[in-house]
């Protein structure tokens, strides 16, 4: 009998393979059957099945420290889209007003994934600061507000590369969003630096 681990194995040498046909190439094939009696036990589950192979308390966990992260990201950027005064103001507060969102996105993507991994979204204010990898900081003018916000990113930054790279190819679905956060992450760092380059 194949397990799935064997399956994937065959599936690596043939690279014909498309997944979920029975015949995806000479060398690959999946025991079908076993598989269905899989999926139909431990139906609680959900999208988790006996085959995930990263340690789902873990990921649950970590997850949660990422989430806390993007919440606090997201108070810190309104905080500055409202506070931005100045000269050079009302871009710089475009910009801040548009991260806010998109990390706010990111929150939403991350608690999603955690609810999918059967863990639970942990929102609470009182944890936030100290389970957030990054820091709220106010920030005095327009200067220090870009540059804690570059500050934050670098650090969101080099936390998501940390998490892909602890993931690996245990959780290919919780590893892609964190690579599409981590994109995103880039850029917000980008943008900042060429605000600091403007000022
Ligand atoms: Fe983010
Ligand atoms: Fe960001």
């Amino acid at each position: 009998m194949h397990t799935a681990k064997q399956a994937k194995q065959h599936a690596k040498h043939a690279m014909t393979g498309n997944g979920h046909g029975q015949h995806g190439g000479a060398d690959f094939e999946i025991d079908v059957r076993a598989l269905r009696e899989r999926a139909r036990e431990h139906l609680d589950d959900g999208a988790v099945t006996e085959d995930y192979r990263a340690d789902r308390d873990a990921v649950v966990h970590m997850l949660n420290d990422a989430l806390a992260t993007e919440l606090v990201c997201v108070l810190r950027y309104k905080r500055h889209h409202f506070m931005a005064t100045g000269i050079h103001a009302e871009p710089v507060a475009a910009e801040f007003a548009e991260h806010a969102a998109q990390e706010q996105d990111h929150a939403d993507r991350i608690a999603a994934r955690i609810v999918q991994l059967g863990g639970e979204p942990d929102f609470s204010p009182d944890s936030l600061s100290s389970r957030s990898h990054a820091e709220y900081v106010t920030g005095n003018n327009l200067r220090d507000m870009i540059r804690e916000n570059l500050v934050a990113e670098r650090i969101a930054i080099e936390s998501y590369r940390e998490m892909i790279h602890y993931l690996g190819d245990r959780d290919t679905t919780t590893r892609r969003m964190l690579e599409e956060i981590l994109a995103v992450e880039e850029e917000h760092a980008d943008d900042m630096r060429d605000l600091l380059d403007r000022e």
